[in-house]
């Protein structure tokens, strides 16, 4: 169950490891139970639909949604909503980002990649279906009216021209170009960045009074792991192979991706990892010890393997 290896990151809290399994498992019910059945018509794109979200991803955006909530003090049936929302959009870029139009990759997880398990209708629309169950998920959680609107605006701009969708436009764009630093953050801050971001963001929303230093802890806390996690994917792609990284080692070079670590090389490429990891801590220092998994999956994020 647990996809998060133990012993990935040399063990800060010991307890939000032993969390996590309990974490995906409730994340397994929620899209379990949100998702149309592979039985119900259209079989064949609810299959597709179930297969895009049930193939084995690590679920770091549940988690961090998880691990914002025990750090805020939410009741965990509250974010399982959030959670299993943002994890919907997750795959559907996945599903967009492995089409032969985009990155044209055939792995994912280890599995053969939506457009070649059914055909690449079918995973358009997969994904076209998987994000408006995001939008209803957020509309049916158990807050105010208020909180479920800024929820969904929220999670919309943050998949919208100004989140994923506009940084996986710039992605393309920037095929066999170089990009400066600044500009290259940029992407990855909309790209990837902006739905951790609205993980851990989300939840602050579910705690009206959270004192605004707080909330802007986490903003900028969201801001700096997201920016490290795509840069750690790119150093995977380099440096990780196939068989443990579960997607097509060498990719973005065979695409002439514009990445931190193609560009300024893969030391520089941890350094940067590493500093921004710094940065995601001393944000959280206005927090104290009750984010401790926070702190927890950040490291994770940086060190990971796949
Ligand atoms: C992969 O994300 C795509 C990026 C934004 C870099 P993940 O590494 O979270 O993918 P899964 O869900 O665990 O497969
Ligand atoms: C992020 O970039 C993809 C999304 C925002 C969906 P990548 O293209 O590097 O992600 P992977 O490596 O294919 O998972
Ligand atoms: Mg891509
Ligand atoms: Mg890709
Ligand atoms: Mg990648």
């Amino acid at each position: 169950m647990c996809n998060i290896a133990p012993g990935a990151s040399p063990n800060r809290t010991v307890s939000f490891h032993r969390r996590i399994d309990h974490y995906l498992a409730r994340t397994a019910r929620k899209l379990d139970a949100v998702l149309p059945s592979a039985d119900e018509r259209p079989e064949r794109l609810h299959d597709a639909m179930r297969y895009a979200v049930f193939n084995g991803g690590k679920r770091v955006r549940p988690l961090l949604v998880y691990a914002t909530g025990e750090c805020l003090g939410i009741d965990e049936a509250l974010l399982d909503g959030p959670a299993a929302a943002i994890e919907l959009i997750h795959a559907f870029s996945l599903v967009h980002d492995d089409l032969p139009a985009m990155d044209d990759d055939d792995l994912r997880r280890g599995k053969p990649t939506v457009h070649r398990q059914y055909d690449e209708a079918t995973a358009i629309l997969a994904a076209d279906a998987l994000q408006p169950l995001a939008f209803s998920v957020l509309a049916d959680i158990e807050a105010p009216p208020d909180v479920r609107v800024r929820l969904v605006r929220l999670l919309a701009d943050a998949c919208g021209s100004i989140g994923m969708t506009g940084g996986q436009a710039i992605d393309l764009a920037s095929e066999g170009r170089t990009l400066s630093a600044p500009d290259l953050e940029h992407m990855y801050a909309l790209k990837t960045g902006a739905l951790i971001h609205a993980s851990v963001v989300s939840v602050g929303l579910l705690k009206p009074d959270l004192p605004e230093d707080a909330a802007n802890a986490l903003d900028r806390f969201a801001r700096t792991v997201g920016v490290a996690f795509q840069i750690r994917d790119d150093i995977l792609d380099i440096e990780g192979e196939t068989e443990v990284i579960g997607k097509p080692a060498g990719s973005d070079a065979g695409l002439r991706k514009a990445t931190y670590p193609g560009q300024f090389g893969i030391v520089d490429a941890r350094r940067r990892c590493d500093e921004l990891l710094a940065d995601a801590f001393r944000e959280l220092a206005p927090l104290d010890g009750h984010a401790e998994s926070l702190r927890w999956l950040a490291r994770y994020i940086v060190e990971r393997a796949f």
